[in-house]
């Protein structure tokens, strides 16, 4: 079960699929229904889901799975408030296991921003494992890769 959140024009959706290769269930959740229409007549392998990313514990029983095997965030933490970004944040930890891989991008540029900070702070906090990846320049703008496992005891009994 490969979960994206906030896969917007499908960016990551395409790369997911290619990697998946008719194999899984690559379940895409977008908040927006305009975006989300545009993204299952791209990608018709993927269940493409209009909803808050904040019911995922729901939208995964709903499907018969309790955990993800991987989550692909492309959702723009730092634009976020400290109750929405905890609020995502409590139901990612919720559909995670031990051996779950969360992997979510921020823009280098916003990097040292309060919201940012404030971001990279809850990561840590929550989980035994964050691994900030290279910058890459090639995106527009430069962005980077959180990667992330292992929500801390304290953060799955807080859910
Ligand atoms: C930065 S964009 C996505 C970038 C994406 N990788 C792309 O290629 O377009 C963030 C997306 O998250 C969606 N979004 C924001 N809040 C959300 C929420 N609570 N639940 C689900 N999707 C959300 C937005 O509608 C938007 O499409």
């Amino acid at each position: 079960m490969v979960v994206e959140l906030g896969p917007g024009t499908g960016a990551f959706t395409a790369e997911i699929q290619r990697r998946l290769g008719g194999r899984g269930h690559h379940m895409a959740v977008e908040i927006n229904p305009r975006l989300a229409e545009f993204l299952a007549a791209r990608n018709p392998g993927v269940d493409v889901v209009v909803d808050d990313a904040a019911r995922l514990p729901q939208l995964l029983r709903e499907r018969g799975f309790e955990r993800a095997d991987a989550i692909v965030s492309g959702l723009p933490w730092a634009a976020f408030s400290a109750e929405t970004q905890a609020r995502l944040l409590d139901a990612v930890i919720a559909i995670m296991g031990p051996h779950t891989a969360f992997t979510t991008f921020a823009y280098s540029f916003a990097k040292r921003l309060p919201p940012a900070q404030r971001f990279r702070k809850r990561l840590i906090d929550t989980f035994e494992e964050v691994v900030a990846g290279r910058t890459v320049w090639g995106n527009l703008p430069p962005a980077f890769v959180y990667h992330v496992r292992r929500p801390r005891a304290e953060a799955v009994t807080r859910t």
